[in-house]
């Protein structure tokens, strides 16, 4: 039986994962570590009931609770999710990115290590990370595993000092490591804090849609379903002390990205053609603000036999249509702390 740790298990990605493996792989002991920040939240998971879910409350860098957790439960995998996720704060409060990002991380491999001591033998710790290391791309061009780190905001360069302890601890002490930094990522029970679901919850209510400078930024996006198969196949087929990145060369610039989900949302909403167009408010551009992200995920497709399943058209009109019948849990997620976050933000 594998005892699988997962850090940030209450989060988007890490909520969507548990959900997976637990349907997948019944026989593994899955063990959800998160502090249950802003960002997390057990209602994600509210329709898991399995005699081999443990869920932790605690944060990753409490040394002696990761270490009970560690022998409570025999880990043996670990895949850490765990982090401050969003670029936007960052900017406001970089300490707290460091903190769990940075110290949180080399906590938990020092643990690991230590845990596990000298045998590592069918032990991995997974490190999820993302594309925005790498910096910002040209008009041309695409991320590869080969590019240099380039970090431009507080969350990306906590993100990359993270990456960088996770390759020490391969050289250092040949502990068996993974990475993938993917793309950014959509679909069900994301925080509306980021672009997507915020957009969405936005068009329902009749709100204003911040578009940072011109709208011209692109990003590469991904379904989180066909990000959690990448790291299913990762976890079971990668080979040990390599990186992969996931990407579905799905390249949007922010204002086309914006107006299609205008046009699908208000569709779907019974509202006329154009009809929240008027909610398109240009803010100041977010600083540092990355021009263009863009993966070549050829090494996972060409090496493991991944591919994505869903076509950004099928993965947003589930996107939408999530957020629609699940109005209560938008309501609930986007009221108190986050909506002072927000009108301190933006208006
Ligand atoms: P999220 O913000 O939705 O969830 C983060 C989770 O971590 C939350 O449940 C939160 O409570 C928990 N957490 C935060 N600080 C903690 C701490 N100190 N101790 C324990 N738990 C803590 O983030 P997400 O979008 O699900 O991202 C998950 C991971 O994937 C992150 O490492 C992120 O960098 C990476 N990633 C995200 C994307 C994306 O588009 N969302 C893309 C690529 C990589
Ligand atoms: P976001 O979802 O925050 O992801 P990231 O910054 O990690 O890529 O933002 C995606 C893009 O959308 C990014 O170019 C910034 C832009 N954006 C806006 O224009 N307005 C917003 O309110 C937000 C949250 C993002």
């Amino acid at each position: 039986m594998k005892s699988v740790l997962i850090t940030g298990g209450a989060g988007f990605i890490g909520s969507n994962l548990i959900r997976f493996l637990i349907d997948k792989y019944k026989d593994y002991r899955i063990i959800n570590y998160d502090s249950l920040t802003y960002a997390g939240n057990l209602s994600n998971l509210e329709k898991i009931s399995n005699k081999n879910y443990f869920f932790v409350k605690g944060d990753i860098c409490d040394y002696s609770l990761v270490k009970k957790t560690f022998e409570k439960y025999k880990i043996d995998t670990v895949i850490h999710l765990a982090a401050e996720s969003h670029v936007d704060r960052s900017i406001k409060d970089p300490l707290s990115f460091a903190q769990t990002n940075i110290i949180g991380t080399i906590n938990l491999l020092e643990i690991a290590r230590t845990f596990w001591g000298k045998d590592f033998l069918n032990k991995v710790f997974y490190h999820i990370s993302t594309d925005e290391v790498y910096g910002s791309l040209g008009k041309k061009g695409y991320f590869s595993e080969t590019s240099s780190y380039d970090p431009h905001s507080p969350y990306s360069a906590s993100k990359a000092s993270s990456d960088h302890f996770v390759r020490s601890y391969k050289d250092s002490y040949a502990l068996p490591v993974l990475i993938s930094n993917c793309s950014n990522n959509y679909g069900p029970y994301q925080f509306p804090e980021k672009i997507i679901p915020l957009v969405i919850n936005n068009i329902i209510n009749k709100a204003p849609i911040p578009i940072y400078g011109k709208g011209d930024n692109i990003r590469d996006w991904l379904y989180v379903e066909d990000h959690i198969r990448a790291i299913d196949l990762i976890l079971h087929k990668g080979l040990i002390g390599e990186t992969y990145l996931i990407g579905a060369s799905n390249e949007w610039k922010n204002i086309d990205l914006v107006k299609y989900l205008i046009l699908e949302t208000d569709k779907l909403l019974d509202r006329e053609k154009g009809f929240s167009d008027k909610l398109i408010t240009y803010i100041k551009d977010r600083p540092g603000h990355d021009i263009r992200y863009g993966i070549d995920a050829s090494k996972l497709k060409n090496n493991l036999g991944w591919k994505p399943l869903f076509s950004f058209e099928k993965g947003i009109i589930e996107t939408i249509n999530w957020y629609l019948l699940n109005n209560k849990w938008l309501k609930n997620v986007a009221s108190g702390e986050y909506r002072d976050y927000y009108k301190e933000h933006y208006f």
